[in-house]
């Protein structure tokens, strides 16, 4: 530790970590359990890397909790899901209000049940002022849908084509405001992006392990930023310390 008590490499952790949180069914296959078991040990776990955001000064966190392709799966795992948030918004709100969590949805809200809706909503509202982490919460994302969503509301403010820069796309993506994910992880060892951020994605790093979601917790998490801050990002350039060698 350092002598302000973070790790002697936080200054080199990401800005903003985007997870998705993969697993959680095989989580509970292994241990005999019903898949939902799964989704409720994989929110337990949410708690603890939410802590460790704020410990280790992460700024931005983006969850992946629901894909629009997930309504693909059986009634009773997607109602499971539904009511999952909406116990977890329940019981978690006042906790992450105390720790100055801001929340945000990226998705669309309109396939949700009302209540869900209205839970989700009165969460952005009662934590907007808050600042010490913003949580992006993806439930009924999708990248393709994010990004035809950005294109319809950019032909509705009558946006001409000059105007049409990467900056204001990332205005007109839902998660406007929030800086490019500097560290994706994806747990339970799946290589594919399924649909998430699939613009914003476009330099982060990635830290895929082996861990299911509902064991990834606040160790395996440090040792991700703390390779992370390892990394030598170079957006395609090459270092001007290239240039001294002979063959220049
Ligand atoms: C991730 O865990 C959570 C959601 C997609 C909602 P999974 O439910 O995909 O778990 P696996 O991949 O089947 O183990
Ligand atoms: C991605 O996981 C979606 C979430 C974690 C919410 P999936 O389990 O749905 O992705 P695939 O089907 O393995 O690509
Ligand atoms: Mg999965």
């Amino acid at each position: 530790m350092s002598e302000n008590g973070q790790p002697p490499n936080s200054e080199k952790y990401p800005q903003h970590v985007a997870i998705i949180m993969d697993g959680n069914g095989r989580w509970a296959k292994r241990r005999g359990l019903p898949r939902l078991a799964g989704h409720k040990a994989g929110t337990d776990n949410l708690r603890k890397i939410i802590k460790a955001c704020v410990e280790f000064g992460v700024k931005y966190l983006t969850i992946y909790a629901f894909s629009t392709e997930n309504w693909g799966r059986p009634k009773e795992e997607v109602d499971g899901l539904m009511r999952i948030l909406e116990d977890v918004i329940e019981r978690e709100l006042s906790e992450l209000k105390e720790q100055g969590v801001q929340i945000r949805h990226l998705g669309c809200l309109d396939q949700l049940a009302g209540s869900v809706q209205r839970k989700v909503l009165n969460a952005v509202e009662q934590t907007k002022e808050n600042s010490t982490l913003i949580l992006n919460v993806a439930f009924n994302y999708g990248g393709r849908d994010e990004i035809i969503h950005a294109v319809k509301k950019m032909l509705g403010d009558h946006i001409t084509a000059d105007a049409v820069t990467h900056e204001l796309m990332s205005e007109y993506l839902y998660t406007a405001g929030s800086p490019d994910p500097d560290l994706i992880i994806r747990t339970s060892g799946e290589l594919r992006i399924s649909n998430f951020l699939i613009w914003q994605a476009a330099y982060s790093e990635w830290y895929v392990t082996e861990t299911y979601w509902p064991d990834f917790g606040r160790e395996e998490f440090k040792k991700a930023l703390d390779e992370y801050a390892q990394r030598d990002r170079r957006f395609g350039k090459v270092e001007s310390s290239e240039y001294t060698g002979v063959n220049d």
